[in-house]
């Protein structure tokens, strides 16, 4: 019997009658896995997967970490910065992405037209791919179902329950706090006017009213951006949980007059309301709306299509010069009139419905989504490769495609169909 000993010193021995029995040690870390980190394709996007700073994290762990050349540049990472690190670049992005076991991007693939491919063409069975899917959308099916069939594990950031042992590993969270403060920010410079109270030698100006619908996750940071601003500011949501944290911040509290019965749903999570509840709620609003100087739309119901709580006629009667930022425009936004992706004057109200605001925070928004993907990647890995476990909450949340197969409910919902869908 052969114990321990190394493979040239047992193939001395070995003969037909020898049997093998190898026992394998237990490691539990990222060792010899290759991570591979593509540049972001999306136009105007400026976030990468990866920053020098997690590199070097998945470096130590064991990892060989493949960067294309000039991923992180917009986010004023620089090539040098992550051959620093430990990182190989690349220039050859199909060899990028080949020679991965794991992919680590921030949007969902898109069509390549430099190479004019999709991304998810790209990549072949057995890879994991880590992103953004947003598999429920429906401009999303024809690329998921590409996925499948491709045979890619496909795990989507999206799907990380907002339990406590996952806020490390909540990307979306992330990007709603960069959202909440930068859409603020944004509201603030559209204004025609001071946000904070001055007294000056011709008399005093008065600090502006701000009002945030749906404080959730980036509702209070928007909330807390504009009170550090000076403004003076109001709260709805037809969740009592939020509205008591809304008054923490120091903001009063506007009654929706909505029955929490009908608005708050399994996990605590928002429900859909019936029209006529909704429209009882924009009329408890309105008064308050119209006292505005900005207000700032984030009121979602997870996975459906977001409540509409300003119509066209409640925006012509608002203030003259009054900003709106709609950050729930993804979901079909908050206002009748906000434009998808644009920033408009309409009515006499400045309307922003400008997408991917925390690319417009690309070095932080980076910062905090690599942090984000770096943990979850960590907590997936065992033995040196993803171990998916079917009875862990956030395993089961963020799997999308497995076995050449759709498991994700809210993708299969969207397709009508009953069960893991092959492909
Ligand atoms: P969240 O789920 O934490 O908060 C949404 C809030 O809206 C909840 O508190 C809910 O109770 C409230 N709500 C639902 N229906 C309502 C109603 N009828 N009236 C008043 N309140 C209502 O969501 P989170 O993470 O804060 O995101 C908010 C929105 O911002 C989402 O639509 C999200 O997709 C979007 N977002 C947009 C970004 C962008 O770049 N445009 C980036 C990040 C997030």
């Amino acid at each position: 019997i052969f114990l321990g000993c190394s493979d040239s010193f047992f193939h001395t021995f070995v003969s037909d009658k020898t049997i093998t029995i190898t026992f394998k040690t237990k490691t539990n870390h990222l060792s010899s896995m290759i991570i591979s980190i593509p540049r972001e394709i999306m136009p105007g996007e400026s976030r990468v997967a990866a920053t020098p700073e997690t590199v070097k994290k998945f470096v130590a762990d064991g990892c060989e970490v493949l960067v294309e050349a000039g991923a992180g540049e917009p986010s004023y990472h620089h090539d040098k910065d992550y051959e620093a690190a430990g990182a190989k670049l690349m220039t050859d992005t199909q060899a990028l992405f080949d020679k991965a076991d794991v992919i680590l991007k921030v949007k969902e693939p898109l069509f390549n037209e430099q190479l004019q491919k999709n991304e998810a063409d790209m990549m072949h069975e057995g890879q994991v791919l880590i992103t953004f899917i947003h598999p429920a959308s429906p401009v999303n099916h024809e690329m998921v179902k590409k996925l499948a069939h491709n045979g890619v594990v496909a795990l989507t950031l999206d799907g990380v329950p907002r339990i406590s042992r996952a806020q490390n590993m909540d990307a979306l969270t992330s990007m709603s706090t960069c959202a909440g403060y930068k859409g603020m920010i944004m509201a603030a410079n559209d204004l025609p006017y001071f946000m904070p109270q001055m007294f000056t030698a011709v008399g005093q100006i008065v600090p502006a009213r701000v009002m945030v619908i749906g404080v959730g996750v980036a509702g209070l940071q928007a909330l807390a951006t504009a009170k550090r601003l000076g403004a003076i500011t109001y709260a709805a949501d037809i969740r009592p949980m939020a509205a008591e944290n809304a008054k923490s911040l120091g903001a009063q509290v506007v009654d929706t007059g909505v029955d929490p019965k009908l608005a708050v749903g399994e996990g605590g999570y928002a429900m859909r309301l019936p029209d006529d509840v909704l429209a009882a709620e924009r009329e408890k609003l309105y008064p308050t709306i119209k006292e505005m100087d900005i207000v700032f739309c984030s009121a979602l119901i997870p996975g459906k299509v977001a409540p509409t709580i300003i119509t066209e006629e409640m925006v012509k009667g608002m203030k003259k010069g009054a900003a709106i930022v709609d950050i729930s425009i993804d979901q079909g936004g908050n206002c009748e009139c906000t434009p998808p992706g644009k920033h408009e004057r309409i009515h006499d109200v400045m309307i922003n419905g400008i997408k991917n605001i925390p690319g417009l925070l690309a070095n932080s928004s980076t910062w905090m989504f690599s942090q984000n993907i770096y943990n979850l990647t960590k907590y997936l890995t065992h033995d040196g490769k993803i171990v998916l476990d079917p009875q862990d909450e956030i395993c089961k949340g963020i799997t999308v495609t497995k076995d050449r197969k759709i498991v994700h409910a809210g993708c299969l919902e969207a397709l009508g169909a009953d069960g893991p869908l092959e492909c």
